[in-house]
């Protein structure tokens, strides 16, 4: 007999498996239209099971951000890209630890990590794809796309080991409703542009340009000369990706199921989700709040403690009774993922399935027989 939503105890994430099944459709649609390579990044679901069905659809490979999500994923996938810094002994270390079936890509924004990231592939016996980094406006990492991102592809290229695939950007300060995106993406194209020309002289054209997010999802190929794309935060949305209107307000599959566990406080309610289920990341755009109850928009999370959620209802004409349960829409479901272990996937108000976020966390710790700290995934 079906399990009813009604018997999960609560917080827990729920996942409407029609939303998904729609969302991963609609990018694999939208990539195949536009001659897009997808390359989704993990890091929203940290499951291998969601990123099957996006191979399934067509994706060329995953991009991941941590070791603990690139070991994860090796599983199911043998073409990674690390979208992250390949610094640090213990990170390139883990990183060579991939199987050998695996072809591993990483972006680097600096000369001084390349010695040894060549040498831990050449002891590792790989050979690494490596694409550099430019900044195109967010201002985190990436070296500036003009003469810095030739000379560093020089480099790449001059160093044993190491093949230079393309480039690399994340727009994520495009945060524009996608109607009003129109001067972002004109800037991206001259910058990209610009920087092709430069690669083309100096006889190191880019196989790959790859770019994107989610806000910039459906806009991606009006930007001049992108060939791989690589949306992660799609597969579920947000309140986020409904204020920039990367999505429907019906399209967002996560939410946080919770209980309301008091209303002793007039005008407000108190839910069991607080900053350990939901996170505490503003809303970006218009709105405030921390999260939103689905069928209620309207009525959103004002303030929280580890385990409370506090509902302003004083714009609402529900009136929510102890014991009701709730479904929370996330500012940014990406960081709501990552601290449970299982997901609910339901069809209607009943459970159908669930799947670990296996890739959760950064892989736990033990000291070897010689007091040394090791992964035990690491062999
Ligand atoms: C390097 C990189 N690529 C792709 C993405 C995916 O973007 P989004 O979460 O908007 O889908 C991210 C998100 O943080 C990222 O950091």
């Amino acid at each position: 007999m079906a399990t009813h939503l009604e018997t999960l105890e609560t917080p827990v994430p729920i996942v409407d498996l029609d939303r998904l099944t729609h969302n991963l459709d609609r990018m694999a649609a939208y990539a195949t239209l536009h001659d897009l390579r997808l390359r989704p990044h993990v890091k929203t679901h940290k499951a291998p099971r969601i990123a099957t069905e996006q191979l399934q659809r067509g994706a060329v490979g995953l991009t991941c951000a941590t070791t603990q999500e690139l070991e994860t994923m090796a599983d199911v996938c043998d073409d990674l890209l690390l979208a992250y810094p390949p610094v640090g002994a213990a990170r390139l270390e883990r990183l060579m630890r991939l199987p050998s079936s695996v072809r591993l890509t990483v972006a680097v924004d600096s000369a001084d990590c390349l010695p040894a990231l060549s040498m831990a592939a050449r002891l590792a016996r790989r050979e690494l794809e490596v694409y550099v980094e430019v900044d195109v406006g967010m201002q985190r990492v990436g070296v500036a796309p003009s003469h810095a991102a030739v000379s560093l592809a020089k480099a790449v290229r001059d160093t044993e080991a190491l093949r230079f695939a393309g480039v690399t950007f994340y727009p994520g300060h495009v945060r524009e409703a996608v109607g009003e995106q129109g001067s972002a993406i004109a800037a991206l194209s001259t910058a990209l542009n610009a920087l092709q020309e430069s690669l083309l002289d100096a006889g190191l054209p880019p196989r790959v340009i790859s770019g994107g997010s989610t806000p910039l999802a459906w806009r991606i190929h009006e930007v001049a000369g992108v060939t791989e794309v690589r949306p992660g935060t799609y597969v579920y949305n947000d309140r986020t990706t409904a204020a920039i209107q990367a999505c429907d307000w019906d399209d967002c599959a996560l939410t946080v199921l919770a209980t309301v566990v008091s209303t002793a406080v007039p005008g407000q309610c108190v839910v069991d989700a607080g900053t350990k289920a939901l996170a505490r990341e503003p809303l970006r755009g218009e709105g405030d709040g921390y999260a939103a109850v689905l069928d209620h928009p309207e009525v959103v999370v004002t303030r929280m403690s580890e385990e409370h959620g506090i509902l302003d209802l004083s714009h609402t004409d529900w009136q929510p009774r102890v014991g009701d349960r709730v479904r929370l829409v996330p500012n940014h479901v990406c960081i709501v993922v990552q601290q449970f272990d299982t997901v609910v996937g339901v069809r209607g108000d009943y459970v159908e399935t669930t799947w670990p976020v296996a890739a959760r966390g950064r892989g736990a710790i033990v000291l070897d027989e010689d007091s040394k700290p090791r992964r035990p995934r690491m062999a």
